[in-house]
């Protein structure tokens, strides 16, 4: 209904601000029937039928299953729509004390695309394997779990009488795995958003195939670079300097040597995956077309490379550019360069795009002593190698932290036979709760972003 209403009067801003709150009155009561595990796992398993795989994914239908589930635990909730199309269902649970700063947690409903053919278990089926207990589905690690698993903790908090201080917002939102322009990159900029004056943003992080958690502050920053040589074109059987063909070539050699350095680092254990700038080439675009294929005896005039380069944010951003200019694409070498993307390792205050981890951040030490409490164990804090929609929230100066409660789990997000085991989803509930109920009843004020930018 309030989609349709919405829809009828156009994606103004205003609009969606004015008619798509719902309040609703709190009516339901968590029974204990709702906490126990045979239905905390089938509203996973209904969760997961859903297919939000891109590039069709069907949002409305997680929307209002979202939404069901917000209404089953007296959460105010609002389907916004930055984009139609795209729904972000934003669920709020008030605090005591609506003048602290929030808590957000964030998942997205969207997942990838699975080749059903390729699975033992079809991917929307969320088929339990009866002796090891896998959930297999797609989304199962990323991210269904953790936004199912917010919501589970929260009911159990209820059941057990627990009123937060702070106010704590959950939201679901579409498109992170094209990006999140349209998703969490329209919320993080909105009136709505700076309205709810977040403090701190629980989101996702990677399952850990040992029986430590993942825990992630920071995220690389993709470099997506083309280099472009030229050179005079020449006949196939004659031997002479600067041809683009060459002058590329001696690029790739060049690209290829410091990417070797990198990845030694990462096999000699001196540095993790998300501590090095990892460069992959990714396409090669050269040669005169013919009809059978390509010329064969002319040398081109042009040839072009395209590579994604990963930063970590607390990399030597000028010395990579320097290399870039000097070795990669030297314009003494007929060469130029462009930046099909380049995202900033700094946030909007200047500052390295990274949360911190030390004593500076109250909301680290609380993470760990929450998990601490529920009998977790965490690993050292990591960099994220690939991109999240956390960075949409560092970019702003909040920090954000990545982290999916899934120990003794292999890594299978994107992959075919994505599973989760019942008993780590579970248990990642139980992690939640107690999270949860630190985040929400943690009394200190926290500096707002004001005082941030002065620092
Ligand atoms: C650069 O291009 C010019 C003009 O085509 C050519 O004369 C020169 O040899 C090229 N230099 C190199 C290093 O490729
Ligand atoms: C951890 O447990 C101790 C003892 O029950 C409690 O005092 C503390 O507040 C808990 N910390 C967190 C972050 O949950
Ligand atoms: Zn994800």
């Amino acid at each position: 209904m309030i989609r349709s209403d919405y829809r009828r009067r156009g994606h103004h801003l205003l609009a969606l601000l004015a008619i798509a709150v719902i309040l609703l009155l709190p009516t339901a009561t968590v029974t204990v029937e709702d906490t126990d595990s045979s239905s905390i796992i089938s509203r996973f398993q209904e969760y997961l039928r859903i297919n939000t795989a891109h590039p069709g994914p069907n949002y409305n239908e997680a929307a209002d299953f979202i939404a069901s589930q917000a209404k089953s635990l007296s959460l105010d909730f609002q389907i916004l729509e930055f984009v139609k199309g795209k729904p972000l269902v934003l669920l709020k649970w008030a605090g005591k004390n609506p003048a602290l700063p929030s808590v957000l947690l964030n998942s997205h409903t969207d997942v990838v695309p699975a080749e059903p053919h390729k699975w033992d278990h079809p991917p929307f089926q969320a088929h339990i394997d009866p002796s090891s207990g896998h959930i297999y589905a797609r989304g199962s690690q990323d991210m269904k779990c953790v936004g199912l698993q917010y919501l589970e903790a929260i009911r159990k908090l209820q059941a057990s009488g627990f009123r937060p201080l702070r106010t704590v917002y959950l939201s679901f939102v579409p498109d992170e795995e094209i990006g999140g322009n349209d998703g969490v990159g329209k919320f993080a900029n909105s009136e709505i958003f700076k309205n709810m004056n977040v403090a701190i943003i629980l989101d996702e992080g990677l399952a850990s195939p040992a029986d430590n958690y993942r825990v992630f502050y920071a995220e690389r920053c993709p470099w997506w670079l083309v280099i472009k040589a030229t050179g005079a074109p020449g006949h196939g059987a004659k031997l002479y300097d600067n041809t683009a063909m060459e002058n590329l070539l001696k690029s790739i050699e060049s690209v290829r040597r410091f990417r070797a350095v990198q990845f030694d680092m990462v096999k000699a254990g001196l540095k993790a995956e998300g501590e090095v700038i990892s460069v992959n080439m990714v396409f090669l675009k050269a040669g005169t077309p013919s009809p059978t294929g390509f010329v064969m005896n002319l040398q081109p005039s042009e040839a072009q490379a395209g590579f994604d380069i990963r930063v970590p944010p607390t990399a030597d951003v000028a010395s990579l550019e320097r290399r870039i200019g000097e070795e990669w694409a030297p314009a003494t070498r007929n060469m130029t360069f462009e930046f099909k993307q380049r995202a900033s390792t700094y946030d909007k205050f200047g500052k390295p795009i990274l949360t911190a981890f030390d004593g500076s951040n109250p909301w680290w030490a609380l993470l760990e002593d929450a998990i601490k409490n529920a009998s977790g164990k965490l690993g050292k804090p990591e960099i994220f190698p690939a991109s999240t929609d956390a960075r949409y929230f560092r970019e702003l100066g909040l920090p954000a932290i990545g982290f999916s409660p899934m120990a003794n789990t292999p890594i299978l997000l994107h992959d075919h036979n994505e599973f989760l085991s019942k008993n780590e989803y579970l248990r990642g509930i139980d992690i939640y709760e107690s999270i949860i109920k630190a985040y929400a009843s943690y009394a200190e004020p926290v500096k707002d972003e004001a005082s941030r930018a002065e620092l």
